[in-house]
């Protein structure tokens, strides 16, 4: 463990933790956008800056990147911190403004909504999670394309994903709740993709997608359960020594 000090109070963490995660273990709340504490970081939307001494300076850092070390100094709370976060708010606001939890967000930090030149209101904040989400999930179906103001999340050739397992993981981590998924009967949309979603065969939950399952190499009665229905069978089995 090492030990640090946020905000002037003394704080222990583990030793591979950033400063992000020393700080919300110990109830210090920083914001953040891109940041999942299932998924690697990315350093993407700049809203987690804190400050850290060091030789007597302090300087802003990425605290969702930034390691925590022993003896690390870090502030959280600052004019210049608060400067910092509003500026990244206001830029966010300004290509997404209709965005319920960057408004809430952004009035917050006092900034307002300034339309200086009509742009079409893009719903993605280029936070990069889904992307994340896809490669953690070994699937990589989406990417970033383009770049700067062009920026955009896309499958390659904007076409529907031949990879893509309708696992809707990208869905479920985005902050602005960007990504369509539509569900219908066993049907599941996403992506401009159909997938047939499997129903468990003991409560009759609709736990995956065929594609999901195949992915994950489950087959034969693995394939046939959800998770909860899995367990139970299988610690029941054990039970009774099957
Ligand atoms: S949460 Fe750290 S840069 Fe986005």
């Amino acid at each position: 463990m090492i030990e640090l000090s946020i905000d002037g109070k003394r704080v222990t963490a583990e030793e591979d933790a950033t400063v992000l995660e020393a700080a919300r273990a110990a109830g210090i709340g920083i914001p953040t956008l891109c940041y999942h504490p299932g998924l690697p970081p990315d350093g993407n939307c700049r809203l987690c800056l804190v400050e850290i001494e060091r030789k007597g300076k302090r300087e802003l850092v990425i605290s969702c990147m930034y390691g925590a070390r022993d003896g690390l100094v870090v502030h959280t709370r600052s004019s210049r911190i608060w400067k910092a976060r509003s500026f990244v708010l206001k830029m966010l606001l300004e290509r997404t403004p209709d965005d319920p939890l960057l408004k809430r967000m952004a009035s917050h930090y006092g900034v307002a909504f300034e339309e200086r030149f009509h742009v079409e209101s893009d719903p993605c904040i280029k936070c990069g999670l889904c992307v994340r989400a896809c490669e953690e999930n070994g699937t990589e179906a989406i990417g970033f394309a383009k770049r700067g103001w062009e920026r955009e999340v896309s499958a390659p050739f904007e076409e529907p994903p031949r990879d893509c397992t309708g696992c809707k993981a990208c869905a479920v981590v985005c902050p602005t709740g960007c990504i369509d998924v539509e569900e219908e009967g066993d049907v599941r949309r996403i992506w401009g993709k159909d997938f047939r979603l499997v129903r468990c065969a003991l409560c009759g939950e609709r736990f995956a997608t065929e594609e999901e399952l195949a992915h994950m190499g489950l087959e034969g009665d693995e394939a046939k359960y959800c998770q909860r229905c899995r367990k139970m069978l299988f610690s029941a089995r054990f039970l009774v020594g099957l």
